[in-house]
């Protein structure tokens, strides 16, 4: 048997651990498996861009970030902009697949790239999927590996600039990602002891956030913490946009919500105000043992699947557990953070606020 592996859409750390896990488990479980590795997400399949992953191609990458495979998020075969107009190119990625000999494919990506490994599916390819995404928003999934990293990066960052915050007695803003769900918002926000937390689930007024920071500074705080999530929005108000994008997956970048909130509430409190937006620093890097472990149970799944012929599946976490569920079941629905549920329950009982508070 011959088993691709491909990474698509944006890198999340654990990727490596995820690719060693399925070449190690394919070697060890397997009879007379060869692994193949596929550059660039789905652009390999289309362009037949492939290297074999030899015994010691996955030696020493446990720890790296990134993905040694490379990754795109702009490479829809259904729909390829590699040629003008775009076009359908699947007949392309299945002679590719016939002529390298490869009997299985797992695909490691976000809900975009399984949707595609999915579809692939449904014309004959022998599909295995592994979620990945730093923003933990998959509904097929508990958890998905990297967001662990990026809460972790995101927090040791707040508390860096709670010292500098403190010293000048400013209000800080710190901007996360998570796209439209605000899981590493809440997370980093409770772990690094945040004043305010804004996420998308919860749209907040501009006049709540000041009374947060009045309120702070009639018992003494003379500085505050404001976390907030790309994709934060005031009531009735539209996403903070950075840029707009054609063709690729997200047709607009989120950027901007710190400094616009910054600029809204500045002349109200009566303090300095600072914006810092983390960006990619979040996705960078070595994932953290938890990560490195949660991808390694998924890709050990994934490659018993394919060992199996169990395709048209993908690895999930479901409370302890890893199972399979199928890959459909990731192509539809984000999971987001609960406006009701326990863990804003449990950060409002703390006196962090939301900036959904009423105002008198
Ligand atoms: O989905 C992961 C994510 O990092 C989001 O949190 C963020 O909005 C987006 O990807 C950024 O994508 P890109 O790397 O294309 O700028």
């Amino acid at each position: 048997m011959r088993v691709g592996i491909l990474t698509g859409g944006g890198d999340c750390p654990g990727l490596n651990a995820v690719i060693r896990a399925v070449r190690r488990t394919l070697q060890h479980e397997g009879t007379d498996v060869s692994t193949v590795g596929i550059r660039d997400g789905f652009l390999g399949l289309i362009t037949g861009d492939m290297e074999p992953l030899g015994p010691g191609s996955v030696s020493g990458i446990l720890p790296r970030g990134g993905t040694i495979l490379g990754t795109s998020n702009r490479d829809d075969p259904f729909r390829w902009r590699g040629t003008d107009p775009p076009s359908d190119v699947t007949d392309r990625v299945l002679a590719n697949l016939r002529d390298a000999g490869i009997d299985a494919v797992v695909v490691i990506g976000g809900d975009g790239t399984l949707d595609i490994a999915h579809r692939l599916g449904e014309l004959g390819v022998a599909v295995v999927g592994v979620p990945k995404t730093i923003d933990n928003d998959l509904a097929a999934t508990d958890r998905t590996f990297g967001f662990d990293t990026a809460v972790s990066i995101a927090t040791e960052a707040i508390d860096r600039i709670h010292t500098t915050a403190a010293s000048h007695h400013r209000v800080m803003l710190v901007e996360v990602m998570g796209r439209d769900a605000g899981w590493i918002a809440l997370h980093s926000g409770m772990a690094s002891g945040g004043d305010v937390i804004l996420i998308p689930e919860i749209p907040f007024r501009f006049e709540s956030i000041v009374a947060a920071i009045d309120a702070r500074k009639a018992r003494g705080k003379r500085s505050s913490i404001i976390v907030a999530a790309e994709g934060a929005a005031p009531v009735g108000g539209g996403l903070s946009v950075y840029k707009r994008v054609e063709g690729g997956a997200d047709t607009v970048r989120l950027g901007g919500i710190a400094t616009r909130i910054g600029d809204a509430i500045e002349g109200e409190i009566g303090l300095e105000v600072r914006a810092t937006i983390l960006g990619h620093i979040q996705r960078g890097g070595t994932p953290t043992a938890y990560d490195r472990v949660l991808a390694t149970r998924f890709g050990v799944c994934a490659a018993r699947q394919v060992l199996a012929g169990n395709h048209g599946v993908m690895a999930s976490l479901r409370g302890d557990e890893i199972v399979a569920v199928p890959l459909v079941d990731a192509c539809g629905g984000r999971r987001r953070v609960d406006p009701t549920g326990s863990l804003v329950s449990v950060a409002r009982a703390t006196g962090i606020r939301f900036g959904d508070e009423p105002t008198d």
